[in-house]
């Protein structure tokens, strides 16, 4: 069998994807006691930050019965320059697999090209996929079905913002997003899901808002965009998800972000401690949804 990659939510199909899940929420229950990972190890390469996922992704291959070894960018030497392809090759005679957080997406593509591997996107400046499984089950969780729902997305159209536009095309719900101009998310990905699910954008809000079953939002400054904080700061006023933005979606809403996240930037205090946040519950879920990858590519 070919080795496959999770780079993207559409590498799943529609039915894969809900086995996926499936398989999370029955692992989250405690119904999972199998180890098809025993002896098996991942690598986890980061060249950016992280709390949620390095944690996760090694106590999920540690749960699984495998290893995880964390590999910073800046001390392995492709840091220092030595090419992807040459990375890739030489990992994949050690490792069962690879995750990896960077910059640019394609180099990602690139990894999982010369690695005979399976590669996980953990995070590009594109997108964010294993964020977005964790959210699926959370809003599965909440609300039971994502069947008829509407999702607002509320801020930067980033990797995040992406990544949802993927999730609403390969499912079928509708996404609402609401950003200002000239944070607009990646044009081809925006086209390509607006062909096969309801998607609209807009620069208000309260028009996102209105109605909606999740309103979503993320940090104004993704890693890597420090410099541009400042200017994010200002043109993302107005963007701010606070009760009177909740107070315009449906009653039993619920509030999502990815975290880390910046109260009195994009979510008020209020909103991320509040009745209708399950913020905690989708950090947890990171860690179901990504052991049922690893079960599901690994072993
Ligand atoms: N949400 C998320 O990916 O968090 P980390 O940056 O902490 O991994
Ligand atoms: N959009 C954020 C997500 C962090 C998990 C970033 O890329 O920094």
């Amino acid at each position: 069998m070919p080795k496959r990659d999770f780079l993207a939510i559409p590498d799943f199909s529609r039915a894969e994807l809900v086995q996926l899940l499936d398989l999370a929420q029955e692992m989250k229950r405690g119904g999972y006691t199998k180890r098809p990972l025993a002896g098996k190890t991942l690598g986890l390469v980061f060249a950016k930050s992280s709390t949620r996922t390095r944690v996760s992704f090694e106590v999920g291959m540690f749960q699984l019965g495998g290893h995880a070894l964390f590999l910073s960018a800046r001390d392995i030497q492709l840091g220092r320059g030595e090419p992807i392809r040459d990375t890739a090759r030489v990992l994949s005679r050690y490792l069962d697999g690879i995750m990896i957080r960077t910059f640019a997406h394609a180099d990602v593509e690139e990894l999982a090209r010369y690695a005979s591997i399976p590669v996980i996107n953990g995070l590009t400046d594109l997108l964010h996929p294993c964020q977005i499984l964790a959210d699926l089950q959370t809003l599965r969780e909440s609300l039971g079905t994502w069947e008829g729902k509407v999702i607002a997305w509320i801020g930067d159209g980033n990797n995040m913002a992406n990544s949802w536009l993927n999730a609403a095309g390969s499912l079928g719900f509708e996404l609402r997003l609401a950003c200002p101009e000239g944070y607009e998310p990646n044009h081809e990905i925006f086209e390509r899901n607006a062909k096969l699910t309801k998607i609209s954008i807009t620069e208000d809000p309260d028009e996102a808002a209105t109605g909606a079953h999740v309103v979503t939002t993320d940090v104004w400054a993704s890693m890597g965009q420090e410099e541009e904080a400042e200017v994010r700061r200002q043109a993302f006023q107005g963007y701010l998800v606070d009760e009177k933005l909740m107070q315009l979606a449906q009653p039993s809403a619920i509030f999502l972000h990815c975290l880390p996240a910046h109260r009195g930037e994009e979510v008020s205090d209020e909103v991320i401690e509040g009745p209708q946040s399950r913020v905690w519950d989708e950090a947890e879920n990171r860690l179901h949804v990504q052991k049922a990858l690893l079960a599901t590519l690994m072993s």
